[in-house]
């Protein structure tokens, strides 16, 4: 099994990501950090804990940065404004920071997330896999703080990034919120592998087949469906797709494309730099003049929908031991 660490903002893909990977047999999630993004850090455990309570599965987790590394905190203003939409007559908010469960009989970690990635990357027997679904706070600190660490990165993946498809103003969210974060990990020297906005618009999922993952039975396929039916409506809402009624799923396709490199097409060595600054905030522009510096990350142009969508049924079927 590969060991991973997931550092996430639950949030809505990110909890679908998160049972993607504890429902995978080819992974073991060793702990979860969590970031502040989409909503701040208090909500973005408190939901990652209820989610892990609800499902059984007492994984440590760990709380990240409260805030962005240079910016100002900005849920509020950000996203939440954003995804207000009129649906059926009627203004609807996503409301990212209530997953809606129970609360959790299970409690985070003493430490901070910082730490304890200086304590697992020092002490693996082997370089550990990263998988990012949130802003990149967390990994810059760590790799600011302790640079040769670098090297004890295995892979690292990201959800981060697009090219031609932005979702906040110039930017994809999670650069958005913390840009200086986002081009300290490209500097880092990893060479990370981005899942960005051009290939999890293409990996979307429709609305039959967030009908046959509900038809599934079990607490994961049922808790999913209703997340992507809401993401359906808001997300659609605010950012047309190219096929009818879907939705973006973004976060667990980083998941995917760790368990399954094919699910990733066009995928280019290339170097990105990201944007501070007014409109360019966040914005990752790509240097694709051959030769002139080494690339920085791998950045997936497309997906492929079929195989992914396969992938993400067929293991959320066979949850059926949690109810
Ligand atoms: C990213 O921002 C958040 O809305 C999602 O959880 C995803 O990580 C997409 O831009
Ligand atoms: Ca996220």
């Amino acid at each position: 099994k590969k060991k991973v660490i997931l550092d996430v903002d639950t949030g809505s893909d990110d909890a679908i990501a998160i049972m993607l990977a504890m429902l995978s047999p080819e992974i073991e999630v060793q702990a979860i950090c969590t970031c502040s993004g989409n909503v701040d850090i208090g909500h973005t455990t408190d939901n990652t804990l209820r989610l892990l309570s609800r499902m059984g599965r007492n994984i440590p987790v760990y709380r990240g940065l409260p805030e962005p590394l240079v910016k100002k905190l900005h849920n509020e203003r950000s996203v939440t404004k954003k995804l207000e939409a009129v649906i059926d007559g009627k203004v609807a908010r996503m409301h990212d920071d209530q997953l809606n469960l129970p609360d959790s009989i299970y409690r985070e970690q003493e430490i901070p997330a910082v730490f304890y990635y200086k304590e697992a990357l020092t002490n693996a027997e082997d370089p550990l896999n990263i998988i990012t679904t949130g802003p990149l706070s967390n990994l810059a600190t760590v790799l600011s703080l302790w640079p040769d660490l670098a090297g004890r990165i295995g892979s690292l993946t990201i959800m981060g990034g697009g090219h031609k498809i932005y979702n906040n103003n110039y930017a994809e969210g999670n650069f958005w919120h913390d840009p200086e974060a986002a081009q300290i990990v490209l500097n880092s020297g990893i060479v990370p592998t981005l899942v960005p906005l051009d290939a999890t618009h293409q990996a979307i999922i429709t609305s039959d087949e967030i009908e046959v993952l509900r038809s599934q039975g079990n607490f994961c396929s049922e808790f999913a469906a209703g997340l992507l039916k809401q993401r359906m409506k808001l997300h659609t809402a605010n950012q047309p797709l190219h096929l009818p009624d879907s939705a973006t799923m973004h976060d667990v396709v980083a998941v995917a494309a760790f368990l399954d490199p094919e699910v990733l097409m066009d995928v280019r060595d290339v170097r990105c730099a990201i944007g501070f600054t007014g409109s360019a905030e966040g914005h990752c522009a790509i240097d694709r003049r051959e030769s002139r510096e080494k690339p920085n990350c791998r950045f997936a142009m497309s997906a492929d929908r079929e195989r992914f969508v396969k992938r993400f049924l067929e293991t959320f079927a066979k949850a059926k031991d949690i109810q």
